[in-house]
């Protein structure tokens, strides 16, 4: 399914309406609150954010299903037609200590495969996309792969609790690169891949709002993200994420699979 023109324009419009609006309210009073723990909060912009982006898409597409974090989207939605999925502020932690390096996050897919993903960097007002048959564009402008030479040339984003476990042999990859850098937002940590300044980020857990903008992103690019096996991600669940520059995959996957404990290198 190629990407519908007019839906392409109202994603970017509405995205740059939320973004603004979060700029706008930056320093505003904000109510927290806990989710699971301490480090998983959800505020009332996020939720604020979601709903609009929601409204807006049930008014002009009200038989599309829709898949986002903070619940106000389908309760069971499925792959068939079209489906968005949506993560209203990716890096909420960051967005409430930081008022910095958080990210609005969107794909599109249509009977499970990517059509379109949009990333916008809210506080660097950048706005990336990649359409699958197209191209991938920052603020309209093409960007085009970069070439990487090896790992071993190169630095690595990854969640750091991976590191301190060694799960997927972490530590292992990390000696292969220069070094390891994190944003603490998937979609910003999955840009970096995009822009060439990483050669992959790895983390376990992601949802599918988490990665399913930087799948389509990805795939409009031809880079890789599967688990950490090399499976191909499943848009309806939990799971670890490889995203890689394709210089890197299979050199990632091998000393991932050097390992022998299956505890450590199961996709989750
Ligand atoms: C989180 C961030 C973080 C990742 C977590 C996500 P949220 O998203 O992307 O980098 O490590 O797994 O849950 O909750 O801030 O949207
Ligand atoms: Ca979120
Ligand atoms: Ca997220």
């Amino acid at each position: 399914m190629t990407m519908n023109k007019q839906m392409h324009q109202r994603a970017i419009d509405w995205l740059n309406q939320a973004a603004d609006l979060l700029r706008a309210t930056l320093d505003s009073p904000l109510q927290v609150k806990q989710k699971q723990n301490a480090r998983d909060l959800v505020t009332e912009m996020d939720c604020r954010i979601e709903d609009y982006l929601i409204q807006q898409i049930r008014h002009y597409y009200p038989n599309h299903q829709i898949l986002s974090e903070e619940g106000q989207g389908d309760v069971f939605p499925n792959t068939e037609g079209y489906l968005w999925i949506i993560d209203p502020i990716d890096g909420t932690l960051n967005y409430v200590k930081e008022k910095n390096h958080f990210a609005i996050l969107l794909g599109i897919y249509y009977n499970g495969k990517p059509v379109a993903g949009y990333i916008v960097d809210v506080m660097n007002e950048q706005l990336y996309y990649g359409i699958v048959g197209d191209g991938v564009y920052l603020n309209h402008q093409p960007l085009l792969p970069i070439q990487i030479a090896s790992l071993e040339t190169s630095l690595i984003h990854g969640n750091v609790h991976l590191f301190i476990h060694n799960r997927y042999q972490a530590r292992e990859i990390l000696n292969h690169s220069l070094g390891m850098r994190h944003y603490g937002a998937a979609g910003l940590d999955m840009i970096s891949v995009i822009r060439g300044e990483a050669a992959l980020y790895l983390s376990p857990r992601l949802q599918p709002w988490d990665f399913a903008a930087g799948l389509a992103i990805f795939t409009a690019m031809n880079y890789k993200m599967t688990t950490p096996t090399g499976q191909p991600l499943d848009l309806l669940k939990r799971q670890a994420v490889l995203a890689c520059h394709p210089a890197v995959h299979s050199q990632v996957l091998d000393i991932i699979q050097s390992t022998d404990s299956e505890a450590n290198n199961n996709d989750n």
